[in-house]
């Protein structure tokens, strides 16, 4: 299964995306041809605040879901006559903004009769390999890497997953996001730190790379937030002036090495050639350099999205949406959102 179907009828997926703080719509042909991908950003309204507020992100959504599916559909020329599915992601995230998309999705499969197709978001981040990679197909590795989440999974199959290694405590993109606000860069912090370490020495500072025990997958960011802060401190205290681009660049350093170590021994113990990476942390540069050299160097192709479709967006929804569409799922209007929802639970 790439992409095409039997039937050899091309197959529509509306889909939606609002579990964070972007209200998302798409539309995708053939589970890989991304038609419309309209992204609704509330980062500045939040920037206000120096992170993601949930009511507001909430009332955000209801205010622009309803113009942001007009646009895709329009903008995909398509009308909703031709759409075969209805896909939106009903978790995990935060409950109420999933509600949106996830209300909106069920109110448009009930009035035209359109099959509905829920959706997990990290399923979503992990599907985004697809849209700019028409030979990738499962079996392969991937290290998904965002705001709330840090996995290594093994991508079976389409829609089946096994998570070997997960987050102890924070997530990588909450880690940048922690510390861009500590050294004052402010939200949301992956970019800006991306961009600030570009004119830092990523060798200024030896922050530590966690160990976490049993599991050599698991990753743990708590203990290198702690010591930036405490390396912050200390400048402070001994009245030293703060090296803005060296500190970011070393905590950068700091959260690659340990983000390439652990997929490319992953990849290698599990016996796949193919890495990809996803989620808003995907973007970052210097994890793309690093990654791309330790994969040439292991032989291991490496793939990884456009930075449009690493942070969230409504594509790879309508990317997953399209692969469990073609396996037969359809839920009922009984679809909740589920803030926690587990990769490969329904
Ligand atoms: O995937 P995403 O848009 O939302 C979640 O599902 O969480 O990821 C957002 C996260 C934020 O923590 C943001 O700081 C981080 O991705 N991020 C980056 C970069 N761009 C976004 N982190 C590091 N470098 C970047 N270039
Ligand atoms: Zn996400």
């Amino acid at each position: 299964m790439t992409g095409l179907n039997n039937e050899e009828k091309d197959i529509y997926i509306l889909a939606i995306e609002s579990s964070c703080d972007e209200t998302a719509a798409a539309v995708v042909k053939n589970g890989r041809n991304v038609l419309s991908n309209i992204i609704s950003s509330q980062i500045d309204l939040h920037t206000l605040y120096g992170g993601v507020v949930p009511e507001i992100a909430s009332r955000k959504h209801i205010e622009k879901i309803n113009q942001v599916i007009e646009e895709a559909l329009k903008a995909a020329d398509v009308t909703m006559e031709d759409i075969d599915a209805i896909a939106v992601t009903y978790g995990p995230g935060l409950v109420g903004a999933l509600l949106v998309g996830v209300s909106a999705a069920k109110a448009l499969a009930f009035a035209t009769g359109k099959p509905l197709v829920g959706v997990h978001h990290i399923e979503g981040h992990i599907s985004a390999n697809y849209i700019e990679n028409p030979e990738l197909e499962p079996p392969f590795m991937s290290l998904v890497v965002s705001g709330g989440h840090s996995h290594l999974v093994v991508v079976k199959d389409y829609g089946e997953y096994e998570i070997i290694g997960r987050t102890r405590d924070d997530a990588a993109g909450e880690a940048f996001d922690k510390v861009a606000r500590a050294i004052g860069l402010g939200y949301p912090g992956g970019p800006k730190i991306d961009r600030v370490s570009k004119e830092g020495n990523p060798e200024a500072i030896k922050f530590p790379r966690a160990k976490v025990g049993e599991n050599v997958y698991d990753f743990s960011f708590s203990g290198l937030k702690s010591a930036v802060l405490n390396y912050l401190n200390g400048c402070q205290m001994k009245g030293e002036e703060v090296c803005v681009p060296d500190v970011a660049a070393s905590f950068q350093k700091a959260v690659t090495d340990v983000l390439v170590e652990h997929a490319i021994h992953g990849a290698k113990e599990y016996g796949f050639t193919k890495l990809a990476i996803a989620g808003g942390v995907a973007s970052n540069s210097s994890l793309r350099a690093a990654m791309q050299a330790a994969c040439d160097k292991e032989g291991i192709q490496f793939y990884h999205p456009s930075p449009v479709y690493c942070t969230d967006n409504a594509a790879m929804i309508g990317v997953a949406g399209y692969y469990e569409y073609m396996k037969g799922a359809r839920h009922g209007w009984d679809l909740n959102a589920v803030p926690n929802l587990k990769l490969g639970e329904r």
